[in-house]
């Protein structure tokens, strides 16, 4: 999940097809084929500070789902992964950012309207802003309060879940308007066959029994990065991460769950419809994982500066 108000979106200059332009000049026309029919996909990346110099973590892995995202919509995109790659840096380094969020956007622009796509219409924009949402940096001593969406998490028979594509987020966003709506920060999403998928924005881990446990792919969740992150730091702690199915009742009698994601970073739940997980309040495993996240994130641990690209 993000964190629990809308980010508030500020920099100097978005680079949009292939050039800076000032923030207030980034715009699209009105007949942009992603706003009728959400035709666009995107990533979400940061970038933190380190020892030697503002780093993007994962930029790779990134870039890749990026354009995997885009090749699952067809888009012709008219930019090399390596072009993006180089807009990220460029673009943070115009707003001089030493941290921030990343978003790459890659959306069928402008040439009919109509579900036919564009032909030649696919356009790219990358932005970034500061968005903190760090509960360990925050000093914080609880977490999230959840609910369990009445919204099923889409399903891969219907749209592709792997895909980070706007149209996916619908779901999402109608999850988490609920979840305020009722008092909650986020939402918890069960998919078509009642088993635990995912927070609207962020996969989830739950520990319990002593065992760490996390929804398998085929749950129809995305393929997370920090998801991959934190079930690799899990294991180089000496610990051990399932992947298999959970049942809603197993979220109530958890000893923790938390949620993971890049804007969320390692995110604590410690209410869920009620009833207080960890006592209600932060679980030593989560407080363990938020640091240990945190040191790979901001270069403090060498084991993982293989997933730093400095600027
Ligand atoms: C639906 C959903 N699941 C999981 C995640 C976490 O993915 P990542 O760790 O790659 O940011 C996100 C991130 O935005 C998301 O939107």
């Amino acid at each position: 999940m993000e964190g629990a108000g809308a980010a508030a979106v500020k920099s100097e200059k978005i680079w949009m097809n292939g050039s800076l332009v000032p923030y207030a000049d980034a715009r699209v026309h009105v007949l942009t084929h992603a706003l009728h029919y959400s035709t666009a996909v995107f990533e979400g990346l940061r970038c933190y500070e380190t020892p030697k110099g503002p780093a993007i973590f994962r930029l790779d892995e990134h870039i890749e789902r990026l354009f995997n995202s885009a090749k699952i919509y067809s888009m012709k995109v008219p930019y090399s992964p390596e072009e993006i790659k180089a807009a990220i840096s460029e673009t943070i380094k115009a707003n001089k950012f030493t941290e921030c969020y990343i978003r790459p956007l890659i959306y069928y622009g402008l040439g009919g309207m109509g579900l036919t796509v564009p032909e030649h219409g696919t356009e790219a924009s990358v932005s970034c802003w500061e968005w903190k949402t760090g509960e360990s940096a925050a000093g914080k001593t609880t977490g999230a309060r959840c609910k369990v969406s009445s919204w099923t998490r889409i399903d891969g028979r219907a749209q592709p879940v792997k895909a980070k594509a706007a149209s996916n987020y619908a779901n999402a966003v109608l999850a988490r308007m609920e979840a305020h709506r009722d008092g909650y920060d986020e939402a918890i999403m069960l998919n078509g066959a009642g088993k635990v998928a995912e927070a609207s924005a962020a996969n989830i881990f739950v520990k319990r029994r002593g065992a760490i446990i996390t929804p398998p792919l085929s749950s129809g969740v995305l393929e997370g990065i920090t998801r991959d992150s934190i079930m690799r730091i899990i294991r180089d702690d000496g610990g051990e991460v399932l992947e298999h199915d959970l049942d809603r009742e197993d979220l109530y009698t958890a000893d923790e769950i938390f949620m993971v994601g890049t804007a969320a970073e390692v995110k604590s739940v410690t209410e869920l419809d009620g009833v207080n997980i960890s006592s209600g309040s932060l679980g030593a495993t989560t407080k363990r994982l938020q640091e240990l996240y945190t040191k790979a994130v901001t270069g403090a641990d060498e084991r993982y500066l293989g997933w730093l690209t400095y600027l």
